[in-house]
């Protein structure tokens, strides 16, 4: 399935030389070498969803199993099975939303099984049973999955986090009355049906409230290899009836993998077949898109161009930053596609998988399939990732970094009672202050980064974010990509003042740097108030880091 991933088409959709053009008459000559930031705080461009700040969980080697659940009975601290540690952690940086039980697990998957008294439920073959590093090992959760992870256990553990939950519907191997019935057990009111008495029965009287809801999961590949036409036709069916119980039910059709322009188009075009009005029985589109072809271009075969997750080159830092940075153009293209078809854009974007995705080989336990170790270079990415975002709130209503723990672009690792923050949990605290903001005009203005990459001279950009304004503080999230530089940087705040300045950081004097089992805190946040006055600050912004400024306005 992976193997048939498609690779990258023409994604050179951009806004931000045009945006430097109508600014650049504005401003006074200032050093080459010196940045610049233009913040313009009248020019908001829409409130910042929290839900771009989501996660993703799926029954995938430790996600569920060792690193979400341990069990009621485990030593571990636990709330109910569900790891306390976790939790904690994921108060501490607002979690807003978290997808659940995959990924392509999902179209595998009978919710009914996660039912009913735990010593009862089924043990049924985990869809990744035959991946490289589990096939090998016994009858483990991770290939023969216990059940005790059901959907009562996620909503509690969603609840303990204070997160919506955002649940994946079998499409390719259940029919459509399962999707009904499990809306049922999740959200039918206390004593109204058999479903909610089951669901009272496995610790909720009250019902969930599920509102997310995505209609099957990579439809093109491991979600029933359909067309796009094909899936299309498939989630009408899927959607025209489903008993709602005052919630307001948000449908995610499954989108394309990264720039698969057709598939946007073709969903659209049959969506809208019998009628333009099917585009309101779309919430969000999910798109996917993995940053994993390391090869500088020398290949598309989706194993071989992957690289390693720890050993690395600065030309290997650009090499997954340039990668990354192709998000904003998958965001306008498709937006401008589905703005063909949709023309009063009803339908936002959900990008409900994204992050590094490396070879195999770092992971903290052989069962943990997809594991992999966390730099500073993800973290670095997963900023810049966050700021595309940020900069679009206009089109992008989720998105769920995959995955939560001990997966790829993972928050946490965790093996038995170890648990550590990884540097990407970080960047996830810092940019919770962005969470429900209004997003604003940022222009940022730098020197390029230039280094060689097979023996030819190359480029990248010098520093970028975004900004938003939540009463009277001004966000300003910063990476500063130079792995050796560091960016004295203007910032032009126009008619604002500032009054004072806070700046949270997150770098290292090693690009590898990362918190491991055996070291946990080696990678952690620094913060120090900054001189902030008046409408121009100034800021250096270390190498290789991501930094968050907080400015306090008159
Ligand atoms: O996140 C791992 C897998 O990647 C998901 O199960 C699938 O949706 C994607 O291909």
């Amino acid at each position: 399935m992976i193997g048939r991933r498609r690779f990258l088409r023409d994604a050179t959709v951009g806004t931000s030389a045009a945006l430097l053009a109508r600014y650049a008459g504005l401003r006074a000559a200032v050093p080459s070498d010196l940045a610049r930031i233009d913040v313009t705080l009248d020019e908001p461009l829409g409130t910042i969803s929290p839900n771009i700040y989501g996660h993703f969980a799926e029954h995938l080697g430790g996600v569920v199993y060792d690193g979400i659940w341990v069990g009621p009975n485990s030593q571990i601290p636990n709330i109910g099975g569900i790891r306390k540690s976790l939790v904690d952690a994921m108060q501490k940086i607002k979690a807003p939303v978290v997808r659940w039980p995959g990924g392509c697990f999902a179209d595998s998957y009978d919710w009914k099984d996660g039912t009913g008294p735990a010593e009862k439920r089924p043990r049924r073959t985990n869809f990744w049973a035959g991946d490289g590093s589990v096939r090998e090992l016994g009858n483990i959760p991770q290939k023969y999955d216990p059940n005790t992870f059901g959907t009562n256990e996620f909503a509690h553990f969603c609840k303990l986090c204070g997160c919506q939950p955002y649940l994946a519907a079998n499409l390719r191997s259940l029919p459509a009355e399962d999707f009904y019935r499990w809306v049922e057990y999740c959200n039918s009111p206390a004593g109204s049906t058999t479903l909610a008495d089951l669901r009272a029965a496995d610790g909720s009287s009250d019902p969930f409230g599920v509102r997310y809801w995505g209609i099957g999961n990579e439809s093109w590949g491991c979600g029933g290899n359909f067309t796009a036409s094909e899936y299309a036709v498939e989630y009408r069916r899927f959607v025209e009836w489903v008993p709602r119980y005052g919630v307001p039910l948000a449908f995610v059709a499954s989108g394309p993998d990264g720039a698969d322009w057709n598939w946007t188009r073709q969903f659209l075009q049959t969506l809208t077949e019998k009628g333009a009005g099917a585009v309101g029985a779309v919430w969000g589109l999910s798109m996917h898109y993995y940053t994993s072809n390391l090869s500088r271009g020398k290949t598309q075969d989706w194993n071989q161009a992957k690289g390693d997750a720890v050993k690395f080159d600065p030309v290997d830092w650009y090499e997954l930053l340039r990668e990354g940075d192709r998000m904003e153009s998958l965001i306008t293209g498709h937006w401008q596609i589905m703005g063909e078809i949709d023309r009063n854009h009803h339908i936002k974007l959900v990008v409900d998988e994204w992050g590094p995705w490396y070879k195999a080989g770092s992971q903290v336990a052989p069962e943990h399939i997809f594991g992999q170790m966390i730099t500073l270079r993800d973290a670095v990415m997963s900023a810049m990732t966050l700021d595309t975002f940020n900069r679009h709130p206009d089109k992008v209503a989720m998105a769920n970094c995959a995955q939560l723990i001990n997966c790829l672009n993972s928050l946490f690792l965790a093996h038995e009672e170890h648990f550590v923050v990884t540097p990407v949990y970080y960047v996830f605290q810092m940019y919770a202050a962005h969470q429900g903001a209004q997003a604003v005009r940022a222009v940022f203005e730098s020197p390029s980064v230039h280094y060689t990459r097979d023996d030819k001279p190359a480029t990248f950009w010098g520093l970028k974010g975004a900004a938003s304004l939540h009463d009277k503080t001004l966000t300003i999230s910063v990476v500063n990509p130079d792995v050796t530089q560091p960016r004295e940087t203007e910032i032009n705040l126009g008619e604002a003042k500032a009054v004072s300045g806070v700046a949270t950081t997150l770098t290292d004097s090693d690009i590898h740097a990362r918190n491991t089992i055996e070291n946990p805190n080696a990678v952690k946040l620094q913060s120090k108030d900054f001189a902030a006055s008046g409408s121009g600050v100034r800021y250096t912004f270390p190498p290789a880091s991501v930094t968050l400024l907080q400015i306090a306005l008159a």
